[in-house]
């Protein structure tokens, strides 16, 4: 049976198009069935609307605080038997409720090689740190702020005449690449976390 797979989403998307086409090209075992957003004009659910996914928009103001917010989304993906949740520009901190609903079944993509740089404008934080490499990694969430254990990392230069725009540029076209790549090994079942480090098995 495939798996089965949740996107939470604020903008762009751009992420989430590319795991929707490695899951349509067959390069990874399992379909995306839900996205879910924060903000209802976000590009990203505009495209999972358009290729017919179960798009959910919850509106922070509806809810009395961040918790009951989390536990809303958390009872909709349980609904629906998710295997994975993959975070694609969610610009959101879950909340370690959420975390713990689902432990070890939450990915991120961060725009760095993490422990560097966490947090908002990883890019501007690598130009004017001045560092040579920078890059993207996925990893598991857990209750920190893009702490969790790291799956895969991708190094990219860093040029003296970079700006924001483009070393993201840069880093974007990795994070197409290895995002899917990491989804394909959990759902192959080669990741075993153990304490703060991954393990991938031989294929
Ligand atoms: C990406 O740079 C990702 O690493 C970060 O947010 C950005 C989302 O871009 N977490 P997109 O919405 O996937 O195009």
């Amino acid at each position: 049976m495939k798996g089965r797979i949740a996107v939470l989403l604020s903008g762009r998307g751009s992420n989430f198009r590319a795991l929707y086409k490695a899951t349509k090209e067959g390069k990874i075992p399992a379909e995306i069935v839900l996205v879910i957003t924060d903000k209802k004009d976000a590009p990203g659910a505009e495209s999972a609307r358009e290729y017919g996914i179960e798009t959910l928009y919850f509106r922070r103001k509806d809810y009395p605080d961040r918790v009951s917010f989390d536990m809303a989304i958390a009872d909709a993906i349980e609904e629906r038997n998710i295997d994975l949740i993959c975070l694609a520009g969610y610009m959101r901190i879950l909340t370690p409720e959420f975390v713990r609903r689902f432990k070890g079944r939450i990915m991120n993509i961060h725009p760095a090689l993490l422990p560097a740089f966490p947090g908002l404008h990883a890019q501007k934080q690598a130009i004017d740190y001045g560092v040579r490499y920078s890059g993207a990694t996925v990893h598991f969430v857990d209750e920190g702020v893009d702490s969790g254990p790291i799956i895969l990392q991708a190094v990219v230069p860093v040029y003296q005449d970079d700006t924001e725009e483009t070393l993201a540029e840069r880093i974007l076209k990795e994070e197409h690449r290895i995002y899917p790549e990491a989804v394909r090994l959990f759902f192959e079942g080669r990741l075993e976390i153990r304490g703060r480090k991954v393990f991938i098995r031989e294929g």
